[in-house]
């Protein structure tokens, strides 16, 4: 298997299949309602900042692609969005242009969103596989990023046949990395969650909670294997700790958090906000409606949930984001 059939497969599975698994938890939590919200819905602010960047809504397009001639068009397309809307995009995995820059220009974004939050990606697990600081820095300024996210993903990897198995001494590595880079590092788990007490160690810019309840990469993992995997990945399709729950847990911290896994819409934006979250990610609702109708696609995903949004905090009587926070039902929580 070749990484450029796995990475098609990837995307392919995740258009046709059914690769969500768990329970993200938004369904427990209740936003309160204002009968009387006494605010002009035309006057709700849903400006933000993130990381020192200027976000029109509490949005990033999470990390999806990159390394195949597909993920250039693909990039390129949610970029233009991102830039439109003036929301934030992270690339996929830039690993594969580390290795061969030939692929580099399948990342590149940079000339058609010159303003939006850009974050590049690489594998955490990777500082244990030959990748320090300098293939860091050059994943940021191969496409001009504003951070890096250093994802984490031991589930998958265990999953996938002939994946990176050797987690040990990552936390060290990360912090290092984080203290040497000029730019900040998001840890950005990708659907299996992250706890209070893993996050505490870390000394990084900002966490992104990827937790359970979305897109399982134990189920996506196990479509790509023989009947055993299939099964395994089955077993562990909702493992970890739920978005909900992540947040809950992280927003102790003093730390940027990003929430994200199983955000379905503007509503979900707003609790996981209300929770604690200073914006939000979205991927597999995103990847879905450009396979069905490319920039259009994403732009109409878009413009409902920012509406979904708007009038979520409009019925919760919260005129800006940041009076998101705290608006819950306290027997809903
Ligand atoms: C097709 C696909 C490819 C992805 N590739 C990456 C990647 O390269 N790096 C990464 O950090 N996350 C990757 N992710 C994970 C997403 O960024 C996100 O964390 C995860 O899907 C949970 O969000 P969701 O439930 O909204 O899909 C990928 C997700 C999908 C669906």
């Amino acid at each position: 298997m070749t990484i450029d059939e796995r990475k098609h497969d990837h995307l392919r599975i995740c258009v046709r299949e059914d690769v969500q698994a768990g329970n993200a938890g938004f369904d427990d939590v209740k936003l309160v309602h204002k009968a009387l919200p006494e605010l002009d819905f035309d006057k709700i602010n849903t400006e933000t900042e993130f990381l020192g960047k200027k976000l029109n809504y509490p949005v990033i397009i999470e990390a999806l692609t990159g390394g195949i001639s597909k993920a250039k068009e693909i990039n390129r397309d949610l970029a233009v969005v991102a830039e439109e809307f003036g929301i934030g995009l992270g690339v996929g995995s830039q690993r594969r242009a580390i290795d061969n820059p030939e692929f580099s220009d399948t990342y590149c974004v940079r000339d058609v969103a010159p303003n939006v939050f850009l974050a590049a990606n690489l594998g955490a697990v990777q500082l244990n596989y030959g990748f320090g600081v300098a293939e860091c820095r050059q994943a940021i300024e191969m496409i001009d990023a504003d951070a890096l996210a250093l994802h984490i993903n031991p589930l998958q990897e265990v999953i996938q046949p002939g994946g990176d198995r050797n987690f040990s001494g990552l936390v060290k590595k990360i912090n290092m990395v984080s203290k040497k880079l000029n730019k900040p590092v998001i840890v950005k788990c990708v659907g299996s969650g992250i706890s209070y007490e893993t996050a505490e160690k870390l000394k990084v810019s900002a966490i992104d909670v990827g937790g359970s309840g979305g897109t399982s990469w134990s189920l996506i993992e196990g479509f790509r294997g023989d009947e055993k995997t299939h099964r395994i990945g089955k077993t562990f399709a909702g493992w970890g700790v739920s978005t909900v729950q992540a947040i809950r847990e992280v927003s102790k911290l003093d730390v940027p958090l990003i929430g994200s896994g199983g955000i379905r819409s503007g509503v979900d934006a707003a609790k996981a906000i209300a929770l604690g979250a200073d914006c939000v990610g979205v991927a597999l609702p995103v990847l879905r409606a450009w396979s069905q109708k490319g920039v259009v696609g994403v732009e109409d995903f878009f413009e409902q949930f920012i509406e979904e949004l708007k009038i979520a905090m409009f019925l919760s009587g919260s005129e800006s984001v940041p009076e998101l926070e705290g608006k819950l039902i306290k027997d809903g929580i």
